[in-house]
């Protein structure tokens, strides 16, 4: 755990180190040195200092004093006289001292073209790294979409009460059986609480149809909150860190492992050596064949039904089951009295 943190301590260092870097591509000062190190004068030197310092350095580098190394003190020789020739030209320093307190200027002034010519040399890690949580967000945020979509479904098929024959599902009107629960009892404790306490005169009663809408507009209410909570499964279930693809491709390696291992038992166990596997296999194999929201989204007897039809590895058993227990619903389940829905928030 430390030594991550150090690690990525060290990350965001060299971050802001290749940050302070100059960018100078079009080489109009120093290239991507400081001209005033390069002179190895300090910022606010006189034209003096800088003459001196220039000579000196000059006369150290000069190629035909080191013959040596000619190509290296050539090279160093130019760098030397392009920082002097960039710092005795008073406009050209000023521009110079401008572009180190304003290195984002640079692109405007000189040309933005070169923003392209650097983008390559950005850390391609990094760029794939951006793209992934661009990715990320936009998976959660899809998920998070369709999530939104279904409680919106429950709000409005409770508030109409809409019955299975006309849309509406076992959640929807377990919903609005529990928020008509929720209003009786307000109202109830309501009108104790004003039998204690004498009405005050002259307050004019209000009219029933006054009173009707004021229900139902406390029934939508209550109704909202309780869809907020109720547990949609499925495809329209509420995105967790798993609908985060960074997430899910950082354990694509597992995922890939206990494949692979499943895989090999039932190679050994069943193919080749024609024994039965183990009852945590066969659920994992029909989990896989019937598709992972849907499994989440059958109730136990659904769930049993599958495995013991062996709907994973028979294609008739698998369309039937379909056929029986899926039917496009897109909601959790479908509500008749045999199948009690495992949604329903009364069970919460
Ligand atoms: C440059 O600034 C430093 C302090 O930051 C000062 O000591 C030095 O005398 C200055 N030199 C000139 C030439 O102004
Ligand atoms: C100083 O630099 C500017 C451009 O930055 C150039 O136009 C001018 O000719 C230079 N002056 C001398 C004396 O070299």
């Amino acid at each position: 755990m430390l030594a991550a943190n150090g690690r990525c301590l060290l990350l965001v260092l060299l971050g802001f180190a290749a940050a302070a870097k100059i960018k100078d591509p079009h080489g109009i000062f120093c290239g991507k040195d400081n001209c005033y190190e390069v002179l190895a004068v300090p910022r606010n030197a006189t034209k003096d200092e800088i003459r001196r310092s220039y000579r000196a350095l000059s006369l150290e580098n000069h190629p035909d004093k080191n013959l040596k190394k000619r190509d290296e003190s050539k090279e160093k020789f130019a760098r030397i006289a392009k920082a002097y020739e960039v710092l005795t030209n008073s406009t050209k320093r000023e521009e110079f001292d401008f572009h180190l307190d304003h290195p984002d200027a640079y692109w405007i002034k000189y040309g933005s073209h070169v923003v392209y010519k650097y983008a390559p040399e950005s850390d391609v890690r990094f760029v794939l790294l951006g793209l992934l949580l661009a990715i990320s967000a936009l998976g959660y945020g899809l998920q998070y979409n369709k999530y939104q979509r279904a409680v919106k479904f429950v709000i409005a098929a409770a508030d109409a009460n809409l019955r299975t024959t006309q849309g509406g599902n076992a959640m929807t009107l377990a919903v609005r059986r529990e928020a008509e629960g929720i209003l009786a009892e307000r109202q109830k404790a309501r009108q104790e609480a004003a039998a204690a306490t004498k009405p005050a005169k002259g307050t004019p009663k209000p009219s029933r149809k006054e009173i009707m809408e004021e229900q139902a507009k406390e029934l939508r209410g209550i109704i909202e909150e309780l869809a907020m909570k109720v547990e949609i499964k499925g495809a329209h279930r509420k995105p967790t860190i798993w609908d985060v693809p960074a997430v899910w491709l950082c354990l694509a390696p597992l995922r890939i492992a206990r494949r692979c291992a499943y895989f090999s038992r039932w190679l050994m166990l069943s193919k080749l050596g024609g024994r039965p596997l183990p009852v945590g296999d066969i659920e994992y194999w029909t989990v896989r064949a019937v598709g992972k929201d849907t499994w989440d989204a059958a109730d136990e007897a659904a769930r049993k039904e599958a495995i013991q039809t062996e709907a994973w590895r028979d294609a008739t058993a698998l369309a039937t089951w379909r056929a029986t227990y899926v039917e496009g619903a897109p909601l959790a389940s479908k509500g008749s009295g045999r199948r009690k829905s495992k949604s329903s928030p009364r069970q919460e």
